[in-house]
């Protein structure tokens, strides 16, 4: 296929990371090699093959423009092996480079850069480390230089680079050159292993390369980032633009002008040094290093290192510390084989000696802390070693008070609603969309959260809302516009604080496309939105049609995309993730990113809420994980996420257009995810006929929802199976582990651990599966036809609808009146530690629809929460009504959280509720000490 016929037929699957595809291309050129090989012996006449590979060569060459190997030369080689007809040779050549590449072993190996051969081109200058085999092993990395020099003297620049190599080192980097604003982008988007560029003043702005498909791999990228080059000085509209598409790269900019103007220019922030360009070549290869440097470092990581090797004589409460109750012993000897001498000579219990105090830190875990932060782009960052379960309630626990009101939606995970009984917040739970086909929910759509901002208004207690908690992404994939929900709530609350739990989405950093849907990619561009001059004026426009005062009961509000006041605004944005989830850390490790400019005043309870909820013995192996984690993700994040987004969309496509799988097994898109009125771009999903780069990207940008490709919904109630039986099937007999099911669904996660081969075993099992399913309905009969019929009926459209949040109880409402829904959880929470308050009511009992049908109410008296699907259906102070019981009576699930089959549902009793007991609060007690809450912050108190 020509180059341009491709282009056309680029989709977003094919090209999603340019690593996965650039294999793909060396494959093909293997494949043609051989072929041309084998004929060639017999019928060296027939042109046809090497016209085949000259082809394949072609179409290949242009990319290899953007990495450092193979290289120039040993393309050329390879290039006059395929003219001359050596056909054996290049087989030979390909084979070997292809090796290197997918095995990456170039990073360190000699002969990898001379060929198949004996040093065939003779470029033992061009070998990393050459000369100095016995070094140590030392990361490998590649620089971009952007040069408007001629392509001819790049050689000769890349050799002076060479030369500064020094023995002492601690890393080794290889030049790559580009001559233009659009191929220094390119090369950015394309080469994974860059941590570095080098930009020249003065380069022109169009790529040399005149291939469709790197023109729309550019297009989408420059418009995915927002990169534009409208500046005459494409040098810094390039800086720019690179660290917009990936942060973590160090920027130097050569200027051969006023140095000094250059770096005085605001738009050069994001330059890490600025150079005069024939000065101190040294210096800027010292830079190079540095810069390295500081993201590899982990100053926690690397004192507990050193600590583990220091003799240490133990005599706090720590036994396994140094390890000697396990390797001397009888019994538990294996232990200490099974883990190994470190683990055991790094644990520790003391905060001295070269470690730090997680809750209280000032020395390396503070620094590990301020690097993640930087890393993640939050103003501050704190390491959690309990999970994301704890870093909620530590926030809610910061940030709300009794009585302050927290909007968060309903199925979230529970450590959200433990966290409004913890602060004595009242719950306001704005529902998600349901997918009830799936027995799952979406997420929340903006028009109910505005909803409820301006309902609250409208009833006078918007300023007791203080917290929006939503969970980015979902369990199942749906990731909010975050920016959109934050400004538009920001327009009717200038002060409301953002919870973003992105315990699954932490990842989603090190991805130019999903960036601008986290919490920190949001809140820095809307940061720069609120300071720019058009926004500023935008709003004006807004504040004349509608007043500065938005009116709650003006219901258009609800359709008009709101502006907030960029002078009122307070951007307060707290992000949670599971490092553990997402990333190489150990399990439990966790995050909290802070972004709020306020923080200073809630700083004081921030740290009450670490000392509440950390253990005082937190496990140093997994802040240690946590620390290498950041390093990671800021040397190679870029190049392992693209990875993982690349194989879920290769599951996607096997899994859906396989002519067997797909008879009994579907992975939903984004069309079964999301409704079409919240994808207003009109994208369908990542691949649908038509579907490519651009659409992909637009859709990011504006939808309401995007779906995280990563997060793969595979139904298999349409083959019979319901969910927990499907996982226990691939535990049981297949090895492969996954996370969550729904009635008729799994899910399934690509991560940056997996790999190609993960991918294949996954398609192999799913065909074996189907081959036996299409045996037993060949054996079965027609009975046999009916039952799997029927089967997958009863999983796939006999689905129980899912139950919206009721109402709290009146009394665990100030105003049951009220038009808003928040109530008193936890007094409903402790009212249950009552025992002459409650009952117990069997589930199937008639007593329970009498009570339905004739009062007096059913309360709940605890979180009542069914896996699947795993948000609670009953909250403690709820009112059950008929069809939370029918989902009940439906669920055929076996774990379900604080209800026990024996003793039936836990209710708070209302009649003994009624009795005078000064541990519940009336109703108008709560109400009460909210006013009084509310009198003494007026106060200033
Ligand atoms: C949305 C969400 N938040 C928080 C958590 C809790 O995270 P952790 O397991 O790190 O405690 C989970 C766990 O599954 C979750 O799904």
């Amino acid at each position: 296929m020509s180059v341009a016929a491709r282009a056309s037929n680029v989709r977003v699957d094919q090209f999603f990371t340019g690593a996965e595809a650039r294999f793909d291309r060396w494959r093909s050129l293997l494949q043609a090699a051989r072929a041309w090989e084998g004929t060639a012996r017999q019928r060296p006449e027939d042109e046809k093959y090497q016209a085949a590979i000259t082809v394949s060569f072609a179409e290949l060459r242009q990319w290899e423009d953007f990495f450092a190997y193979p290289g120039q030369a040993l393309l050329r080689s390879l290039s006059e092996r395929i003219v001359s007809g050596d056909a054996g040779g290049t087989a030979r050549l390909v084979q070997s480079l292809s090796t290197a590449l997918l095995t990456h072993s170039y990073r360190s190996n000699l002969t990898d850069w001379e060929g198949e051969e004996q040093s065939p081109i003779g470029l033992s200058d061009r070998v990393p480390g050459a000369g100095e085999e016995t070094a140590p092993h030392r990361p490998y990395f590649e620089v971009l230089v952007v040069s408007p020099a001629r392509p001819a003297a790049w050689s000769e620049l890349a050799q002076e680079l060479r030369k500064l190599r020094r023995p002492q080192d601690k890393f080794i980097y290889e030049p790559v050159f580009v001559g233009s604003f659009e191929d220094g982008v390119l090369a950015t988007i394309l080469n994974g292993g860059l941590e570095a560029v080098m930009i020249y003043e003065g380069i022109p702005f169009a790529s040399s390369h005149h291939n469709p498909v790197l023109r729309e791999v550019l297009t989408s990228h420059l418009a995915a980032s927002g990169i534009g080059a409208n500046s005459v000085q494409y040098g810094l509209a390039l800086a720019q633009g690179l660290k917009q598409l990936r942060p973590e790269l160090d920027i130097y900019f050569l200027s051969d002008r006023e140095v000094e103007k250059v770096a005085g220019d605001t738009s050069a922030a994001c330059v890490r040094r600025v150079f005069y360009q024939v000065e101190e070549p040294l210096e800027l290869h010292l830079s190079i290093l540095d810069g390295i440097a500081d993201r590899y470092d982990t100053p926690y990581f690397d004192n507990l290192q050193k600590y583990a090797q220091r003799p240490m004589g133990t005599f706090h409460a720590l036994p396994v510390a140094r390890g000697k109750s396990i390797f001397k012993s009888n019994w538990i000897r294996d232990m200490g084989k099974f883990y190994g001498l470190n683990l055991f000579l790094a644990e520790s219990s003391a905060t001295t000696g070269g470690l730090d105090s997680l809750l209280e830190p000032t020395g390396n875990i503070k620094v590990a802390q301020e690097k993640a932060a930087r890393a993640f782009g939050a103003d501050h960052v704190f390491f959690v070693t309990n999970g994301t379960s704890t870093s909620n309630k530590m926030v809610e626990q910061a940030l709300l008070a009794p009585g302050d009101i927290m909007l968060v939606d309903r199925n979230c995970h529970k450590s959200h609603h433990y966290g409004a009984v913890i602060s004595g917040a009242l719950p306001l739970y704005v529902e998600a969309y349901p997918l009830t086909q799936y027995s799952m929910y979406g997420a929340v759509p903006l028009r109910t959260i505005k909803k409820a901002l301006l309902d609250l208004k409208a009833e006078g207690k918007l300023d007791r809302a203080r917290l929006l908690v939503l969970t980015n992404c979902t369990f199942d994939g749906h990731i909010y516009n975050v920016e959109r929900v934050m400004e538009e709530c920001l327009a009717i609350k200038p002060d409301l604080i953002f919870l973003w739990d992105e315990a699954w989405f932490g990842f989603a950093r090190w991805s130019p496309f999903y960036r601008r849907r986290t919490a920190m990619g949001a809140a820095a561009i809307l940061e720069s939105k609120f300071k720019d001059p058009a926004y500023r004026a935008a709003y004006k426009e807004q504040e004349k049609k509608l007043g500065a005062d938005l009116d709650p009961k003006d219901k258009s509000l609800l359709e008009t995309r709101l502006l907030a006041n960029p002078d009122k605004v307070r951007l307060r944005v707290y992000q949670t993730n599971s490092t553990h989830k997402s990333m190489s850390c150990l399990r439990q490790g966790s995050m909290v990113l802070v972004k709020d400019p306020d923080f200073h005043t809630v700083e004081e309870q921030f740290h009450e809420a670490v000392f509440t909820h950390a253990s005082t013995s937190p496990n140093l192996q997994i802040i240690a994980s946590l620390d290498v984690a950041r390093r990671q993700m800021e040397l190679e994040g870029y190049e392992l996420v693209n990875r993982a987004i690349q194989l879920a969309l290769d599951v996607r496509r096997e899994v859906n257009s396989h002519p067997l799988i797909s008879k009994y097994f579907r992975v939903l898109g984004a069309d079964d995810m999301i409704p079409a009125e919240f994808r207003n771009s009109g994208f369908v999903d990542y691949l649908t006929p038509g579907a490519n780069w651009a659409t992909a990207v637009k859709a990011l940008k504006e939808d309401e929802f995007a779906l995280d490709a990563t997060r793969l919904t595979l139904v298999c109630g349409s083959a019979g199976f319901d969910g927990t039986q499907f996982k226990n099937l691939l535990a049981a007999e297949y090895d492969i582990q996954l996370n969550k099911t729904s009635r008729n669904s799994v899910l399934l996660q690509t991560n940056i651990n997996n790999t190609r081969s993960d991918i294949a075993q996954l398609i192999k099992v799913l065909v074996e599966i189907s081959q036996g399913i299409e045996k037993k309905l060949a054996d079965g009969g027609t009975k046999g036809r009916e039952a799997f019929a029927s089967r997958v009926k009863s999983l796939m459209t006999d689905v129980p609808n899912l139950p919206n949040f009721s109402s709290f109880y009146c009394r665990f409402r100030e105003d049951p009146s009220s038009k808003t829904s928040e109530g008193d959880m936890r007094s409903a929470f402790f009212g249950a530690y009552r025992e002459e308050q409650c009952e117990h009511l069997k589930l199937s009992s008639p007593e329970i629809d009498k009570r339905l049908k004739e009062g007096p109410e059913l309360v709940s008296a605890n979180f009542v929460i069914p896996y699947p699907p795993g948000f609670p259906i009953m909250v403690p102070g709820q009112v059950i009504n008929t069809e939370t019981i029918e989902f009940m009576r439906k669920l055929d699930v076996k774990e379900i959280h604080g209800f026990s089959a024996a003793l039936g549902l836990k209710l708070l009793n209302p009649a003994a509720m009624q009795a005078s007991n000064p541990a519940n609060k009336s109703a108008s007690d709560v109400s009460g000490n909210a006013k009084r809450k509310h009198a003494r912050a007026a106060a200033g108190d």
